[in-house]
């Protein structure tokens, strides 16, 4: 197998380059604000603080002892999104860059700015077909009811690792990548270890055990494209082989750097999402009452809760042209957070933003991003988020906490909102 590409990849991620510091200019003392932007309290308390800086120009924060921006008022997020000249996806090669390598340096979609971003993006397009996704909602919905009724008969499930989980993995290894279950835990265990990636200080080498998850997705996609060119099939591997031969042969880089991102973006944000909004939903048991007597509320509920409970606080990118925000200097080397969760809570954007109001109709919500980037999955995560929610919620009346006290525990990658212990009962 030839691992020339991957082997450069891995060298421009080198201690080397990583270890070089940006220059930045002295930064104004008082533009710095003192949180980790990654830890439990911020993701436990993220309602809380963007309240509190989606009315406020973009501040400094100390990530690993260099100074990030971070961007939070609506419609400045909404810039730096499509500002590429200024605020680039492309990852620079400097210190802290690793933070965010969460594929070793692979060329990624998310990496890319326009125009070279369309081709990448253009890859993954047969993955979001519509005859693709609409086929799929029947199968969702048996999956779904069996799992439901696995549920009805249990004292209590965890929301996230008994029912959503597992059903996401059916959802796109079983039904969007029509894949064998016997293959499924090479994706599950590259998933799993991909958190490991945030917990290395800078420039040190990649855990093992994500690196022997890393090499095994690589090997069975080579091994894939290899099958492809004597069995072709119309699924959607075959589509994303065919997609790329207009220009050539696909490479094992671009199928499985296609392969991962579709699984890993769809794998735990879905499971996230839609268990944030049942949490939002039972604590706040009138609009849950009002839900479930007019249930054609539900898209707006779903709107209002993936407003309030954006599930990536922040979306980084690398500033690379000098600017001044709103009174708040940038600079080249920079990195820059894009507080995607904190511009939902503008409230020149959303009146009285901290109302939970499941009648409120938010418009633009940056939960998927924008521009370029905006996520392709959002119509299948809207679908999937929508049957799992609307199947506790109608199917289970009495849907509750087993321990109303318990304290929800965030994981996931730094910037998400992970919620791990969403123990429920039904009778
Ligand atoms: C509720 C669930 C989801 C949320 C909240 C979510 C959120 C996002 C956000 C915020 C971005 C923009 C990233 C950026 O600008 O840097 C994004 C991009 C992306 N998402 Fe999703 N996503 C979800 C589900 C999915 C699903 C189900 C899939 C695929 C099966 C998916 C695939 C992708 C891909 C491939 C990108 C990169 C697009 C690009 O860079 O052009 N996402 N997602």
């Amino acid at each position: 197998m030839v691992k020339s590409d991957i082997e450069n990849s891995r060298e421009f991620m080198s201690v080397a380059n990583l270890l070089a510091k940006p220059e930045l200019p002295e930064l104004d003392a008082d533009r710095f604000i003192d949180i980790d932007l990654f830890g439990q309290d911020m993701k436990a308390n993220a309602p809380a603080y963007f309240s509190e800086w989606a009315t406020k120009p973009p501040f400094y924060a100390t990530v690993q002892g260099h100074a990030h921006v971070v961007i939070c008022r609506h419609e400045q997020v909404q810039w730096a999104l499509r500002t590429h000249e200024i605020i680039s996806a492309v990852p620079h090669q400097g210190w802290g860059t690793d933070l965010f390598d969460y594929f070793n340096g692979l060329p990624l979609v998310v990496d890319f700015d326009p125009p070279e971003h369309s081709r990448m993006r253009r890859l993954m397009q047969p993955g979001f077909a519509p005859n693709r996704i609409s086929r799929l909602k029947p199968l969702i919905d048996s999956m779904i009811d069996d799992l439901a009724k696995v549920m009805a008969e249990k004292n209590g499930f965890n929301m996230v690792t008994d029912f959503a989980g597992p059903l996401m993995y059916q959802i796109l290894l079983g039904g969007v990548f029509e894949f064998e279950p016997d293959v499924w835990p090479l994706f599950i265990n590259l998933s799993n270890a991909l958190e490991l990636v945030a917990t290395v200080p800078p420039g040190a080498p990649k855990p093992p055990e994500y690196m022997a998850a890393f090499d095994a997705v690589y090997e069975f996609c080579g091994k894939l494209i290899e099958d492809r060119r004597i069995n072709p099939k119309d699924d959607l591997v075959g589509s994303v082989i065919a997609a790329h031969d207009e220009k050539g042969a696909i490479s094992i880089e671009e199928l499985f750097s296609t392969l991962v991102q579709l699984f890993t973006a769809g794998l735990g944000t879905v499971p996230a999402t839609s268990s944030n909004a049942v949490l939002r939903l039972l604590r706040h048991p009138d609009q849950l009452a009002l839900l479930r007597k007019d249930p054609s509320l539900l898209n707006m509920a779903l709107e209002e809760c993936m407003r309030v409970d954006c599930l990536g606080n922040f979306r980084h990118r690398f500033v690379v042209k000098e600017h001044v925000i709103d009174g708040t200097p940038v600079y080249p080397g920079m990195v820059a957070h894009l507080a995607l969760g904190a511009a939902n809570y503008d409230p020149d954007k959303y009146p009285d933003p901290t109302r939970f109001d499941i009648t409120r109709e938010p418009r633009d919500i940056l939960t998927f991003g924008f521009g370029p980037h905006l996520c392709p999955g959002n119509n299948l995560a809207r679908m999937v988020t929508r049957a799992i929610v609307s199947r506790l919620i109608f199917g289970f009346p009495d849907l509750r906490f087993t321990n109303p006290d318990e304290v929800i525990v965030y994981g996931g990658m730094p910037t998400e909102r992970f919620p791990i212990n969403v123990n429920l009962s039904v009778n």
